[in-house]
């Protein structure tokens, strides 16, 4: 495959002016974010969704900071040219700006990550102006806020109604004003996703908004079926690995306990003078 420079904020900035489309996935470890890059994706979202996918939690909220940090450190270990973002979890940005702007400037200069993703419209306003002032590049969540799940009374489709739709543009564009390098659309019906897209100049990012978005996400345990027991509407996947994972664990298992593994091919032998003296007769100890 032809080497590729590493991916910049100018680089989507320049994708959506070209109407080329933005691929985005999660990872959340080296392999995982090795073999996405490898694969030609744009962007690599360390995404809170790890609380669920990846340690086994029933929403993102119960994800620290610590977490992200940690997960964040394996995946741009395992990263050459996508550009990675981090997502900042729950209440990690809702004390003062400073506490937020301290714990963005952490999984950048602990997790190496290059922008952080922030869930909200105008409220976290303030947070993205002083992010960016700091050289933070901030990339927007807008619609279906997973972090908000409980405030929102489920996982739901945003912006129906044409106030919600008006209200999702605006927050958009002050996105965008303040600073914020990309902004993720989620669960928003597409023409909505699509009259957003048209209304700012910043790539928006979409999952379940639809083709009209300058680039997609998905989650990688989605994409490839990797035990991931949920399975929404807007998620396409391109792979069985659980099924390849299941069946592969189980022929070990079958082999192991049958004796036919290891078999002589994965097996160290010792020398004759050694066999003679261990198993030979009159050997004593
Ligand atoms: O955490 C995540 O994976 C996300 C995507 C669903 C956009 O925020």
């Amino acid at each position: 495959m032809q080497k590729r420079n590493p991916v910049t904020t100018s680089d989507l900035k320049k994708a959506k002016a070209e109407k080329r489309p933005i691929a985005m996935i999660t990872a959340y470890d080296y392999p995982s974010a090795k073999l996405v890059d490898e694969a030609g994706v744009d962007c690599i979202l360390v995404g809170d969704s790890l609380g669920m996918v990846v340690l086994g939690y029933d929403s993102t909220i119960p994800v620290t900071m610590e977490d992200m940090i940690h997960h964040t450190k394996a995946v741009t270990r395992g990263t050459k040219t996508a550009f990675v973002v981090a997502d900042m979890p729950f209440l990690s940005y809702h004390g003062t700006v400073e506490e937020a702007v301290k714990n963005a400037g952490r999984l950048m200069q602990e997790g190496l990550a290059k922008a952080v993703k922030i869930e909200g419209g105008q409220e976290i306003i303030p947070v993205v102006k002083r992010c960016t002032q700091a050289g933070i590049p901030v990339m927007g969540h807008l619609g279906l806020t997973p972090q908000s799940v409980h405030q929102m009374g489920g996982y739901k489709v945003q912006g129906k109604d044409i106030e919600a739709a008006l209200q999702l543009i605006e927050d958009a564009k002050a996105l965008e004003a303040a600073g914020a390098c990309a902004v993720v659309l989620e669960c928003v019906p597409a023409e909505v996703a699509q009259k957003v897209t048209d209304s700012i100049n910043i790539p928006t990012i979409g999952i379940g908004a639809g083709v009209g978005c300058d680039g997609q996400v998905l989650v990688f345990h989605d994409v490839l079926s990797y035990a991931s027991s949920i399975r929404p509407k807007f998620v396409k996947t391109y792979g069985n690995i659980g099924a390849m994972i299941t069946e592969a664990v189980s022929s070990y298992v079958m082999e192991v306990k049958t004796r036919r593994f290891p078999a002589s091919e994965h097996t160290f032998a010792a020398s004759e003078e050694t066999i003679q003296q261990l198993y030979g007769e009159g050997v004593t100890r």
